[in-house]
């Protein structure tokens, strides 16, 4: 484990920072220590709703694997997973409003206690399609988690139980989110400085 100092936990980005040595990276939206603390809250508020119950926690691929794995560690139950992956972007930083399942679940739905877990809703799109086509296999409860909600965005205002953060209207890069694959290993989130691809 890599502990920074609490100098470095906070404020925007250091250009001399050796891991984030990178024009590209803008203001940090939300910090490390933002994240951990944010983190638990949800990961208590999961393990008192679902007392007594063992959620299925079911990742959107990739972006929000570094969320969830911290989630599901915050949750103090017996938790499963799965994971589907959707494509919904390609590799540019604007929305096709096309969704299609790159990667469907492994596991049966029916009967469990599903907690789809989310990166990101930017239009809403992704996360409609998705609680449609989960709802369709017949879970016990369908909620949803996601990380972070860009105010002002969505098309569809689809039902979030646990939200993150609100943040504002600017296409952001780390704790999964990528740009071209890259940035998703960040330990915070910070806005997106370069070129649009
Ligand atoms: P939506 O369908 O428009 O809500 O888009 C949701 C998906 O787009 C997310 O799961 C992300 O993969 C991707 N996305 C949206 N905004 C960003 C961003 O700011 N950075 C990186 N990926 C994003
Ligand atoms: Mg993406």
């Amino acid at each position: 484990m890599t502990e920074r100092g609490p100098e470095r936990s906070e404020g925007p980005h250091q250009p001399d920072d050796n891991a984030r040595d990178d024009p590209n990276l803008g203001e940090i939206v939300v910090s490390e220590e933002q994240l951990k603390e944010r983190i638990a809250a949800l990961g208590r508020q999961i393990t008192e709703d679902y007392a007594g119950r063992a959620p299925l926690l079911v990742g959107v691929l990739k972006g929000a694997f570094v969320f969830m794995s911290d989630l599901a560690r915050a949750i103090d139950l017996p938790v499963e997973f799965d994971f589907m992956a959707v494509s919904s972007y390609g590799s540019a930083t604007k929305t096709s409003g096309v969704v299609r399942i790159v990667k469907d679940l492994d596991l049966d739905l029916a009967g469990r206690h599903v907690l789809l877990v989310e990166d990101i809703v930017d239009s809403g799109l992704t996360l409609s399609y998705l609680r449609k086509n989960l709802k369709a296999r017949n879970p016990a409860s369908l909620e949803v988690c996601a990380l972070l909600v860009r105010k002002g965005r969505q098309k569809r205002s689809p039902t979030l139980k646990y939200v993150g953060f609100s943040i504002p209207p600017e296409f952001v890069i780390g704790y999964g989110l990528d740009v071209d694959e890259r940035y998703r290993n960040l330990p915070f989130v910070c806005t997106w400085g370069g070129s649009v691809p």
